[in-house]
């Protein structure tokens, strides 16, 4: 076989382990320093999103752990998952938003409570929800923890859009590389 050949098959071979690393079961850490783990907007402006622990990146079954940072004035898209929820503020201070009103054919107009460093709170299964960084000053970092991963996201234009006019993006942004990982090695 030819020389260059065999490089580019092992630096294939090298880049492909490396991008699976960060994908469940080739041996997760006991312990892990999470500022080492990487950080990423996965596109959404004003966000940086850490999988702590997660059902496709470490092999979770029951519950996942995200840290995020929201820069001021971001927010997450109005969305409901069927899953829980449960926030953790670390940092920073905001306003949720949240709509109860699960007997109408839409969210409606959503109650909106002020969130504030070490403040908590959990969202119910299937609940319209949206998180926003509405202090000027400070970025809001929150730990969220979710059950029943890989979740599937429903997202609202509005919060008057039909329930069943949401869209879903599944797998959620940050579930996309290993979800193709995993797709790709049940293929072969
Ligand atoms: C964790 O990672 C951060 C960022 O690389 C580093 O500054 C810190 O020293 C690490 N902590 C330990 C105990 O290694
Ligand atoms: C958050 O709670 C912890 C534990 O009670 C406390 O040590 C810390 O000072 C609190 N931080 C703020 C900003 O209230």
């Amino acid at each position: 076989m030819d020389c260059q050949w065999l490089i580019f098959l092992t630096a294939l071979l090298f880049s492909a382990t490396t991008d699976a690393s960060h994908c469940a079961n080739h041996g997760v850490d006991i312990v892990r320093n999470i500022s080492e783990e990487g950080q990423d907007s996965y596109g959404i402006p004003g966000l940086s999103h850490t999988t702590v622990a997660g059902s496709l990146m470490h092999g979770l079954k029951e519950v996942e752990v995200w840290l995020q940072t929201i820069a001021s004035g971001a927010a997450t898209p109005i969305h409901r998952h069927s899953c829980e929820e449960i926030f953790v503020v670390v940092k920073g201070s905001g306003t949720l938003y949240l709509a109860s009103n699960s007997d109408q054919n839409h969210p409606g107009t959503p109650q909106a409570y002020p969130i504030f460093t070490n403040s908590t709170f959990h969202i119910p299964v299937d609940d319209v929800h949206q998180v926003w960084n509405t202090n000027e000053q400070e970025d809001l970092q929150v730990l969220v923890v979710i059950s029943r991963p890989p979740m599937k996201l429903f997202i609202y234009d509005d919060w008057f859009m039909p329930h069943t006019a949401a869209k879903l993006k599944f797998p959620i942004f940050w579930d996309e590389k290993c979800y193709q990982t995993r797709a790709t090695k049940d293929e072969l």
